[in-house]
């Protein structure tokens, strides 16, 4: 596997070249949201089948045109993928194309503007989590404020099996989400250095969801860097 285990516990940079390839493209401000949306879709794939490569087998009987044999298939109730609104429903399809057979949870935070804290304001999620591998998926782990809160609430929901999949995060963020959830792997692209002071990772690569969706970033009660 092309990874590297960073001095952050449990976090890993996913370092395979079509990986980083397209983090690159990503990053670049010149690239247009049709190509932001195709480019994180991609990524999200690939970085999705990093993180479920614990997923367990089993063998099973079959007949190909040539002769019978016993190969592997994937066992177990199918994992339920969980996309951060809104930015992370910019990397659900992608995780769809791997695991078409997967549940889609959908968690809505916005960030108070005063507090700063993830407030929850969506939570849907098949009744037997607690069964089931989870991935929550936010492209841009920043403060970590929302990947923490998102984990609360989603172990609050009885799911145990969890991994956390992003594209970019900062090292604070990652270490705050290390901290507050030390069960839970990470799963990213690349790590930054730092966050300005409206919590933007530098060098980042701007608002993932803005880019994703073409909009223009207003701030307002419900606008957010972490899972806007
Ligand atoms: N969310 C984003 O979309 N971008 C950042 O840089 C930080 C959080």
């Amino acid at each position: 596997m092309h990874a590297s285990r960073d001095e952050i516990a449990g976090l890993t940079i996913v370092t395979h070249p079509l990986v980083q390839h397209r983090l690159t493209q990503l990053r670049d401000r010149g690239t247009p949201p049709e190509r932001f949306r195709a480019e994180l879709r991609s990524v999200a794939a690939l970085l999705g089948a990093a993180a479920f490569a614990d997923l367990p087998l089993a063998l099973q009987p079959i007949h190909t045109p040539i002769a019978t044999m016993n190969a592997p298939v994937l066992v177990g109730a199918p994992p339920v993928i969980v996309p951060v609104l809104r930015a992370g429903l910019a990397m659900a399809d992608g995780l769809l194309d791997l695991l078409p057979e997967a549940a889609i949870a959908h968690l809505g935070l916005y960030r108070d503007p005063a507090t700063l804290a993830a407030i929850e304001y969506y939570f849907k999620a098949p009744a037997d989590i607690a069964d089931r591998p989870v991935m929550l998926v936010d492209p841009m782990l920043a403060t970590g404020n929302s990947a923490i809160a998102a984990l609360d609430r989603l172990k609050a929901a009885g799911a145990r099996d969890l991994r956390f999949v992003c594209l970019l995060a900062a090292r604070p963020g990652a270490a705050a989400v290390r901290t507050a959830h030390p069960d839970v792997p990470i799963w990213t692209a690349g790590l930054d250095p730092l966050l300005d002071g409206q919590s933007y990772i530098v060098p980042g690569l701007g608002d993932a969801g803005d880019r994703a969706f073409g909009t223009s970033h207003i701030e307002d009660a419900q606008g957010s860097r972490d899972g806007a």
